[in-house]
């Protein structure tokens, strides 16, 4: 049995991760896009090579990884800068998706996810579906991320302000998880939802 992907999205700080742990949990393996584009320039890969050449040899940490909080800062403000980094992260996060996804048709998976940050911004809705956003207001996003990232608030606000607004990546969506209560409602959520993912 051939095995099928779903995409998991939602904005920054919206619960993806953690609703990406709930479905390992229940037996469903999930793909990291964020874990696979830190792979894409781990420490002496050809990617990381390509990325200090490009974009400054200054963003080279002493420890011998990218610094990824320069980086971060350095094309946030840039949009041409972050399409060249693009350009070079994006084929290998593809090849790395890959790979990962027909390791698991072999292993014997039926279903999976693919958590992508900005699935419905890079246009990836077209190939993959259905699509299960994991939505929360923007103030309990802007919560979320000072706890976990201490960024402040304004910080905060610029980067969902970055992406695409809920409203549009609702309409998008073919599912939609809430995600402003407990742990438990999410849950409770997930598990309504597997067995129409599965069907
Ligand atoms: N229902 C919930 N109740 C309490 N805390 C939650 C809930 N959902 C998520 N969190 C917490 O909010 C923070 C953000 O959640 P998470 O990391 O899952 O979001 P994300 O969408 O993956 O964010 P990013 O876009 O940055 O990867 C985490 O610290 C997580 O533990
Ligand atoms: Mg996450």
């Amino acid at each position: 049995m051939a095995l099928r992907v779903f995409g998991l999205t939602g904005g920054i700080g919206s619960g993806k991760s953690t609703a990406a742990a709930l479905l390992r949990e229940r037996g469903v393996p999930v793909v990291d896009a964020d874990e696979l584009a830190r792979e894409a320039v781990a420490p002496g890969s050809a990617g990381l090579s390509r990325v200090l050449a490009e974009l400054g040899q200054d963003l080279l940490g002493p420890d011998g990884a990218l610094d990824r909080k320069r980086l971060g800062a350095r094309v946030f403000s840039d949009e041409t800068l972050r399409k060249r980094l693009n350009s070079i992260t994006h084929p290998i996060v593809r090849r790395l998706s890959q790979e990962r996804f027909s390791q698991l048709e072999k292993q014997g998976a039926e279903l999976a996810a693919y958590d992508v940050p900005l699935l419905f911004e890079v246009g990836l809705d077209a190939a993959l579906r259905p699509v299960v956003l994991v939505a929360a207001q923007e103030s309990t996003q802007v919560a979320r991320i000072l706890a976990r990232d201490g960024l402040s608030e304004l910080e905060a606000r610029a980067r969902i302000a970055a992406q695409l607004p809920l409203s549009v990546k609702r309409e998008r969506a073919d599912y939609v998880v809430e995600n402003d209560g407990t742990l438990e409602d999410l849950a409770a959520q997930v598990d309504a939802l597997l067995p129409k993912l599965r069907a």
